[in-house]
């Protein structure tokens, strides 16, 4: 793929690290490509980061023809710049595109052009303690007109956030409300892929969360509305009684590339892990019964973020005494650690960026 740049004479002043907060920044160039099905993927950019021209037809103005990832640089206390699991990301998001008819993009290209950016914008990457470089390539059907046909022109490009802690509490517990009337994904619907209008449907129910000071939605299957399913922007887990059990991934459910990586640390830590459908009622009983010790959040916003208190239909649920229990923080020391370098990559998760 042969990339073009054009570089950015009017660089941004730099945030201050206290600042970050999730999202709110961006950096000084963007990377876009175009597709169509004559020409396959052409003219590959890197321009100033600005706004977008789109025809006020454009597909994902009206039917939300889109689907995004979020991955995060690093740079090491060497001077290395890392990606974690940048070939799961590109999987993912040619999962996503199968899914809404989008077109696929070549994995190496994928990395490549995240590569290419992060290095042009690699003064953004902040260094302070829990501060990363966000990734966001998001990938949009493009066609002016109204019909409702399968997409023809697309439009893939790559932003850059520098970023601290997704949550304002940071590692400590965070508060969840159990939604029991709105679903937000059904299996054989979009629930497994990165769309954009997963987000919207999950809106309504986060509002309300959110104004009763909580933190983000934990979702009921959207059929039974009797199993657990995700968080708003995290899969969870709980260690019940010395076990570690998620959601199994039916096809309604992100399968989370964090999720998929604390898996595969607690295995090797010999902490028994398992897949299974978790039913709301197991859950609450095992608070009631003492034998819930932990619950976390994960994804690559928050890493690790630790449940303290759940709410369902009025009722609160304390978990760990409102704490950060064991298996919680190893699982963050362990991400965060061989993320940034300061732990020994026993996995190959790592790459990096040149
Ligand atoms: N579930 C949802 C709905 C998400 O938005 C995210 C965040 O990306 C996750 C789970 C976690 O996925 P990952 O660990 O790949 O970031
Ligand atoms: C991520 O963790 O990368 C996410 O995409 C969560 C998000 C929707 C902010």
């Amino acid at each position: 793929m042969e990339i073009k740049i054009i570089k950015n004479e009017n660089p941004k002043a730099k945030p201050d690290s206290n600042s970050l907060g999730f999202g709110k920044f961006f950096t000084d160039h963007m990377f876009i490509m175009d597709h169509d099905y004559e020409n396959g993927w052409h003219n590959a950019r890197i321009v100033p980061y600005g706004n977008l021209s789109l025809s006020p037809a454009s597909t994902v103005l009206h039917y939300g023809e889109e689907i995004f990832e979020g991955m995060k640089a690093y740079l090491t206390e060497d001077g290395r710049i890392q990606l974690f699991r940048p070939y799961e990301n590109a999987k993912r998001m040619n999962n996503s595109a199968d899914r809404l008819c989008l077109p696929e993009i070549p994995e190496e290209d994928f990395v490549e052009a995240i590569k290419k950016l992060v290095e042009i914008d690699k003064d953004w990457i902040p260094t302070a303690k829990g501060t990363s470089l966000y990734i966001r390539p998001f990938l949009f059907g493009n066609d002016e007109t109204l019909g409702v046909h399968t997409v023809h022109h697309s439009t893939f490009v790559i932003i850059l956030s520098p970023v601290g802690s997704y949550y304002k509490e940071g590692l400590n517990p965070v508060k969840i409300l159990i939604e029991t009337e709105d679903v937000r994904a059904v299996r054989g619907g979009t629930g497994f892929a990165k769309c954009g209008g997963n987000y919207a449907a999950s809106s309504r129910a986060g509002k309300k969360a959110e104004e009763k000071g909580y933190s983000q939605v934990l979702w009921l299957d959207g059929v039974e509305r009797k199993y657990i399913e995700e968080v708003g922007a995290m899969n969870v887990m709980f260690k019940i009684n010395g076990e570690v059990i998620t959601p199994a991934l039916l096809g309604s459910i992100l399968p989370g590339i964090t999720r998929k990586s604390c898996l595969e640390i607690l295995k090797k830590e010999g902490i028994k892990a398992t897949e299974r459908l978790l039913s709301l009622e197991e859950l609450t009983k095992a608070v009631e019964n003492g034998t819930l010790e932990e619950a976390w959040g994960c994804g690559t916003a928050a890493v690790i973020s630790p449940i303290g208190l759940i709410e369902v239909n009025g009722k609160k649920y304390e978990i760990n005494n409102g704490k950060i229990g064991p298996v919680s923080q190893m699982l963050y020391d362990k991400i965060t650690g061989i993320q940034t370098g300061k732990v020994k990559d026993e996995f190959g998760w790592t790459v990096e960026v040149k």
